[in-house]
């Protein structure tokens, strides 16, 4: 099984990060992105794509997130952690990168769906303090619901270093 790295860092996504994100994303996404996406999203203006990877070689990728910024608010479009990687702490960073730039851009809310078979990440959330909204019917290619969950940035302001 390999490694985590001692020390990973967060940074933006670039055309060289594809292959191991894809790799990430096949390990898991019932609909998964292919490359065309990560590469549109890369260049839409008010999308951010960032990686996590080990500072040693730069080269190693445990995880992704893409969210994007707009008036109304942040949403989380997509995040994972490779499989060998997960329940290590991964997604939580991932996720408090995108609480703390919502916190430092004054943008008043973060929103994203998930599927309400998605445990896991449910959880995350959940720690990250976001709450379900609503439910979105028959959102998925398979019929399954989506659960809608909301932080808002002002509950956050005192926690996020
Ligand atoms: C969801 C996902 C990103 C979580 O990443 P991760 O690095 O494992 O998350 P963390 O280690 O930071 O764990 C965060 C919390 O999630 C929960 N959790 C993580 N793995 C879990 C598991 N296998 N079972 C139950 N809860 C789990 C725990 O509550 C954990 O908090 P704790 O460590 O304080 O107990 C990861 O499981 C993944 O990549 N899943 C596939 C992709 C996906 O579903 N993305 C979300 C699309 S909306």
């Amino acid at each position: 099984m390999p490694l985590l790295a001692q020390t990973q860092s967060l940074r933006p996504m670039t055309l060289d990060d594809l292959d191991l994100v894809l790799k990430i994303e096949s390990q898991w996404a019932p609909e998964a992105w292919r490359r065309e996406h990560f590469i549109e999203e890369m260049n839409r203006p008010y999308a951010h794509c960032f990686v996590m990877t080990d500072d040693e070689t730069d080269a190693e990728v445990f995880g992704y997130i893409v969210f994007w910024a707009q008036a109304e608010g942040l949403s989380i479009l997509n995040v994972a952690v490779d499989q060998h990687f997960r329940n290590m702490g991964i997604g939580t960073r991932l996720v408090q990168h995108v609480i703390r730039h919502a916190v430092h851009e004054d943008y008043p809310r973060i929103v994203l769906e998930v599927r309400e078979s998605n445990a896991e990440a449910i959880a995350l959330y959940k720690k990250c303090g976001f709450k379900k909204t609503h439910e979105r019917r028959q959102f998925y290619q398979n019929g399954e619901t989506a659960l809608v969950l909301e932080v808002k940035t002002s509950e956050h302001q005192a926690g996020v270093q």
